[in-house]
């Protein structure tokens, strides 16, 4: 009793400062972590299926986004503002959203007067309901899959929360589809704390470090905070085409 109140406590402590308790708690959490969180997604085949059960089924368990507990405004309201000052600083005018799940968090951000959004999504359905709800004269939502590619000409790609759910080789290739592109910027999810990346089927999970085998991604240009304390610590890493190119070993 007294513990689950301390707990409770320490989670509030860690939501009201968070400039001090997200640094902390992320040196922290890979001595505290005691499952690795994989879940192998043994019962996905492919990827369109696996992704369209999921979001059918509100199998990621949110009550707000159909696209999970890190697509809420409260997980977000950090990210909304540090997205929207790296948008202005690297002059964004076109911007991939790619997935962009639900647009649950997405609609708030304030991106730089005159951008051209593109929002893309593996699930036909989702992008219709979106274009027909969202889509304007400067926003568009298609159906792509960022495994198969092609991606469109944009100044930066946001691919968030999506490679994590991906086969090891599934990531691979999308690096190559970027390194194939004419974008010439990535923010991509990553964590730093994972020693091994574990291999799984599309709909499944594991915490994912870029920078070790098999992706070998150099050091990020820059990096977004995309937690929230006690949540697990992880990051947008910004990477140029050119890294990726050298980490794949592409001329
Ligand atoms: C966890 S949600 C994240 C959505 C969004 N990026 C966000 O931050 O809210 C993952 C999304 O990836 C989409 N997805 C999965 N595989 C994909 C692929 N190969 N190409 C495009 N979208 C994909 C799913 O349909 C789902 O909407």
């Amino acid at each position: 009793m007294i513990g689950a109140h301390l707990k409770n406590l320490a989670k509030l402590a860690m939501r009201n400062s968070p400039t001090l308790a997200n640094p902390l708690w992320a040196l922290a959490y890979p001595y505290i972590i005691r499952r690795d969180g994989t879940y192998f997604g043994s019962e996905y085949s492919d990827r369109a299926s696996a992704f369209e059960q999921i979001f059918d089924e509100n199998r990621w368990l949110s009550c707000e986004s159909r696209s999970g507990r890190g697509s809420t405004l409260e997980y977000t309201k950090p990210l909304r503002k540090s997205l929207a000052k790296c948008l202005k600083d690297l002059e964004v005018r076109t911007f991939l959203d790619a997935p962009c799940g639900d647009f649950n968090w997405m609609q708030h951000v304030e991106l730089p007067e005159g951008t051209n959004y593109i929002g893309g999504d593996i699930l036909g359905r989702l992008v219709e309901e979106l274009q027909q709800r969202y889509g304007g004269a400067s926003r568009s939502f298609r159906q792509m899959d960022i495994v198969e590619g092609p991606l469109p000409k944009v100044d930066l790609w946001l691919c968030r929360d999506v490679l994590f759910h991906l086969p090891n080789q599934d990531v691979i290739t999308v690096f190559h589809n970027f390194a194939n592109s004419e974008i010439p910027f990535l923010l991509t999810t990553t964590y730093n704390f994972p020693k091994r990346n574990e291999d799984i089927r599309p709909g499944g999970f594991r915490f994912i470090n870029l920078q070790i085998p098999p992706f070998h991604l150099p050091r990020p240009l820059s990096r977004i905070t995309d937690f929230i304390a006690p949540e697990p610590p992880r990051y947008l890493g910004l990477w140029s085409k050119d890294q990726v190119r050298a980490a794949l070993n592409v001329g």
